[in-house]
């Protein structure tokens, strides 16, 4: 799909999508009345759309963007993206909607392409009969001025980074083992000006990381370290921000076997915050990120056998404390351990992880959002402010350290699971790998799918925290206390 920006609209365009809002006079040129248009179900609501039959010409689409007063970059969002799905039968589009309300045009513009761009992807690699692709390959934004082609070249980039995410994430085990994964990322890394380093497993074993080893034990497939490293021009000096993404290319829970419900074929996206950092990192140097970003793709399957890892197992962590292992199943922490020792050990400004961790954060606060914890507001607040502007929505939770007890052992330093609060529970482990480095944790086994097509997400894995760490990484500050 490619995107360009126009003072009008093109000669020959198949659709038109015009902004309409819920009040006042409609744009000149529709024929129609708002009266008839309402008895037609069309109110200008933000996501509601209306094609206007004609013989001849483009067609008018129209787009509810709801009160005029009311309008944010999600409105525009979410009406790009319900204008995607009207106009997915033709093959050309123009829109004026990045002009419609009094928001940044760099912004509405970028807004646009996102909303346009994230409702007409589809994961087709794998189908070879009804591809149900949109037909939809050109798409003009209609408007002038500097910020606007900006903005669009923002939206762009964002946008194809999140599909991006989502593909692999929607990749079966098969398809997309650790070490193909990691040679993905080595490819992405050449294309997108990024130093890479790739770990085996003997080199994994070398430096202590006793928890990605463990957990890889039961898998025929090895596992796969990878560090990816940005430095802008004059890095010296320049905050520094850590990624560590959990990458579970398919957790069966291991001798804590899974049932084999509906929602276990979804364990192929437990890989999805080792996706969301990798296309994260691959936008930095076409967004002119201004700090210095690590990311850590921490990659393995969780798989039984007779090699598997057992319960009352030991795993000597990198950071040289020990786990004794209660379930098999909470393998994800285990992994982020050694990532997150690695990242403190960089002394950087500040870490935050991403990870599909805990049905209990997906229970508590649903599909629509991820949870936050940490141990320093100031960062959490930025993680939530750069959720703000994404609507890659966050919630915070309580890192209560009253809860920690349920995590003793008698014969380890720590178990692996324990306790009621598990959301919590999972994050108070990880918090014992980061040492004094400001910290978040985002826990996005919630949003990492989507059960519908709705607004600017395809019913599939969504690449929840992509445009969330991409915000973030640009709009970094050093956290003081
Ligand atoms: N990958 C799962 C968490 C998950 C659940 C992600 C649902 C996406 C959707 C994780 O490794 C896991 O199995 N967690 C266990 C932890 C428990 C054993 C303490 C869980 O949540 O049941
Ligand atoms: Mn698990
Ligand atoms: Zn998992």
């Amino acid at each position: 799909m490619s995107f360009t920006v126009a003072n009008k609209i093109p000669a020959g365009v198949a659709a038109v999508g015009v902004a309409v809002t819920s009040e006042g006079a409609l744009p000149k040129g529709v024929s129609l009345s708002r009266k008839t248009l309402e008895k037609l179900g069309f109110a200008g609501k933000v996501g509601q759309t209306y094609i206007v039959p004609a013989d001849k010409g483009a067609i008018t689409i129209l787009v509810g963007v709801g009160e005029n007063a009311k309008l944010t970059a999600e409105t525009l969002r979410k009406a790009a993206a319900a204008l995607a799905r009207a106009a997915s039968g033709f093959e050309s589009l123009a829109t004026d909607l990045a002009d419609a309300g009094r928001i940044d045009r760099k912004l509405a513009a970028q807004v646009v392409v996102e909303g346009i761009a994230l409702a007409s992807h589809r994961y087709t690699d794998l189908k070879t009969i009804d591809k149900k692709a949109t037909k939809l390959s050109e798409v003009t934004i209609v408007g002038v001025g500097a910020a606007l082609t900006a903005g669009v070249k923002r939206g762009v980039v964002i946008a194809t980074a999140t599909n991006m995410a989502r593909d692999f994430a929607n990749m079966p085990p098969a398809h997309l083992t650790a070490t193909m994964f990691a040679n993905k990322a080595v490819e992405i890394a050449g294309a997108s000006g990024l130093k890479v380093e790739v770990f085996n497993k003997d080199q994994l074993i070398a430096m202590g990381c006793g928890g990605i080893v463990g957990v890889n034990r039961g898998s025929v497939e090895p596992p796969r370290m990878v560090r990816l490293t940005y430095k802008p021009a004059g890095a010296k000096g320049k905050p520094h921000l850590v990624m560590v993404g959990k990458g579970v290319m398919y957790d069966s829970g291991g001798i804590s076997l899974k049932p084999s419900d509906s929602s276990h074929a979804m364990m192929k996206g437990d890989m999805s915050g080792a996706a969301a950092v990798l296309a994260t990192m691959s936008t930095l140097k076409a967004l002119g990120c201004t700090n210095q970003v690590t990311g850590y793709l921490m990659c393995t399957d969780n798989l039984p056998s007779g090699s598997a890892m057992a319960m009352g197992d030991v795993l000597h962590m990198r950071n040289g404390k020990t786990v004794e292992i209660h379930n098999t199943d909470a393998e994800g922490r285990l992994i982020l351990a050694d990532g997150l020792a690695l990242a403190a050990e960089q002394k950087p400004d500040a870490i935050v992880d991403i990870a599909t961790l805990t049905g209990a954060c997906q229970r508590a606060l649903g599909n629509g959002m991820a949870g936050v914890l940490g141990n320093n507001q100031k960062f959490i607040a930025q993680l939530l402010a750069a959720a703000d502007r994404t609507s890659d929505k966050l919630w915070q939770l309580p890192l209560e350290r009253d809860y920690r007890t349920a995590l003793e052992s008698s014969v380890a330093d720590m178990k692996n699971v324990g306790g009621e609060a598990g959301a919590i529970t999972a994050a108070l482990f990880l918090d014992e790998f980061v040492g004094t480095t400001p910290w978040a944790h985002l826990d996005i086994a919630g949003p990492m799918w989507s059960d519908s097509d709705s607004g600017w997400l395809q019913k599939g894995m969504t690449g929840y925290g992509t445009r969330l760490l991409i915000d973030t990484a640009l709009n970094f500050k050093r956290p003081t206390r």
